[in-house]
């Protein structure tokens, strides 16, 4: 879809439909509603009166402008009693989607009627946009007869002359944004079949081109040259050949400062040999939603162009139970050195991230966020509306909490006692692959950590928040993109 800027007059607007927001309250039409309300026989001034048009936060009218006016339709939403950027992000999602059940093709928003005290002219923009992308989501899917068909094709913002500067910034911002999360959406809700790890690596190259980063792909053999067990190992039952993508955005001039993100990219988790349940197991095509933070992140970088320097490790493998497939009590050897054992083929995510995080470090991270559908423990702590944290560093951690209260999006840390480090030493082996049933997220991100050693690490444990099971304003079902704006943020933050 295209954003367009656009600087006409609210009733010069040709369109299929212009979308105005009403505060709450407003009684008789105001500034630019006036000559709106004139050309409209002073039908606006009656809806006020009437109580048509509330302003309640969200509340929606639908009028047709049977040709009095260049647009054809009229959305009026409701902003509610305090504007936020926020609240203007769904107001503009939940815009976008009443305009889709109308068949609209061409939606304008009209800036000035959104803008309040608190929230810029450059925010404004990039709530609108932002919210209206992620608003219009759709995954296709694959029926013969397409059923969430409608699109949007283009969508224009309204402003004035004076504006255009700061608009177009925020817009820009917001296009990429929404453009990065749905990319990771589009990726979680790609089935098993048709989504490998070969095909992970393949849309992680394919942004890597589009904005002309440098990539390496890792085939079994490099894997093998390099000691990654881990990988090999969880990749070793399935019929799908692992790879490992690493991708280098270089926005300064020397490789130093490097921030590393490394993504769990199981294209499908059966759990293996410690086979899943059958109930709900179709949600494993999702097991890859850090890779696709991560992929979706460096699509908003390719963008945006911070100066700064980011490396992007992404392992891929699918978990299968077979002949050939790991077993509980195997003990493996990691990039590291350091040895597993394995107790449970299920507690594959943090396998594939000790060697993703060592090969990071390999190749220069200085500081370390992986991300990763790792435990279904940190939806029993945190539901499905907090992604979990753990960490290493204060100071990092604090930054990365930053970020992700700028994007939106909710984290909530998790402690990291030295006695949980308990749960995960084995007897055989340096490590286990599982710590128990007990605090299974905190052992689970500390397996990890022990990976990250002395480099500054946090861990977002996905699980809860990468795949949605309810329709909301600015996601559908299925992936929700989480993370892709907190990982961008925190790039651009260190710009
Ligand atoms: N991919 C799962 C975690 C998961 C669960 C993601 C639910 C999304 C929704 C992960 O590989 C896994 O199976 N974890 C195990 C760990 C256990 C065996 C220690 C789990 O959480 O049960
Ligand atoms: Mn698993
Ligand atoms: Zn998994």
């Amino acid at each position: 879809m295209e954003v367009k800027f656009s600087t006409h007059k609210w009733n010069e607007m040709a369109t299929d439909c212009l979308v105005i927001g009403i505060p709450e309250g407003l009684k008789q039409p105001k500034g630019p509603l006036q000559p709106l309300d004139a050309l409209l026989d002073g039908q606006l001034a009656a809806l006020l009166a009437e109580g048509d048009l509330t302003g309640k936060s969200k509340d929606t009218l639908l009028l047709h402008t049977f040709g009095k006016i260049s647009c054809k339709r009229i959305l009026f939403i409701g902003l509610g009693q305090s504007v936020t950027f926020e609240s203007l992000r769904e107001i503009a999602a939940r815009a976008v989607r009443t305009a889709l059940k109308s068949k609209v093709s061409h939606l304008a928003l009209a800036l000035d009627s959104f803008m309040t005290d608190g929230v810029s002219e450059q925010e404004t923009a990039q709530a609108l946009v932002e919210g209206s992308l992620l608003g219009g989501y759709r995954f296709k899917g694959y029926a013969l007869e397409e059923r969430n068909d409608h699109r949007l094709s283009r969508l224009s913002i309204v402003c004035q002359e004076g504006q255009t500067s700061e608009v177009e910034a925020g817009g820009k911002l917001g296009e990429a944004m929404a453009k990065g999360t749905n990319l990771a959406r589009e990726l979680v809700n790609i089935p098993g079949n048709l989504l490998t790890p070969t095909g992970i690596a393949s849309a992680a190259v394919e942004v890597a081109q589009r904005y002309g980063m440098e990539y390496e792909i890792l085939e079994r053999e490099d894997m093998i040259r390099l000691g990654m067990g881990a990988l090999l190992g969880v990749a070793q039952g399935s019929a799908q050949p692992p790879k490992l993508v690493a991708i280098r955005y270089k926005g300064r001039p020397i490789w130093e400062e490097v921030l590393g993100f490394v993504g769990k990219g199981i294209s499908f988790d059966t759990g293996g040999i410690s086979l899943k349940p059958r109930e709900g197991m179709e949600e494993m095509i999702g097991d890859m939603g850090g890779a696709a933070a991560v992929i979706g992140a460096l699509e908003v970088i390719g963008q945006l162009k911070p100066e700064v320097n980011v490396l992007a490790v992404i392992p891929c493998a699918e978990n299968m139970p077979s002949g050939t497939a790991l077993k509980p009590g195997d003990v493996i050897t990691t990039m590291s050195g350091k040895t597993v054992e394995i107790l449970n083929t299920d507690a594959e995510g943090r396998l594939v991230l000790a060697d993703g995080v060592s090969y990071a470090k390999r190749l220069g991270a200085d500081y370390l966020v992986d991300v990763a559908t790792l435990t279904g423990a940190v939806l029993v702590a945190l539901g499905t509306c907090t992604t979990g944290v753990v960490t290493n560093n204060e100071a990092f951690v604090e930054e990365v909490m930053e970020a992700a209260a700028e994007a939106g999006e909710a984290v909530w840390r998790l402690p990291s006692f030295d006695p949980y480090k308990e749960q995960i030493k084995s007897k055989v082996a340096d490590l286990k692959n599982t710590g128990g049933r007990y605090a299974g997220s905190i052992t689970a991100g500390l397996f990890i950590g022990a990976f990250a050693e002395e480099t500054p690490w946090v861990h977002l444990d996905i699980a809860g928040t990468s795949w949605a099971e309810k329709d909301t304003d600015m996601s559908p079902p299925g992936g929700t993109g989480s993370m892709v704006r907190t990982l961008a943020l925190l790039a651009m933050g260190r710009a």
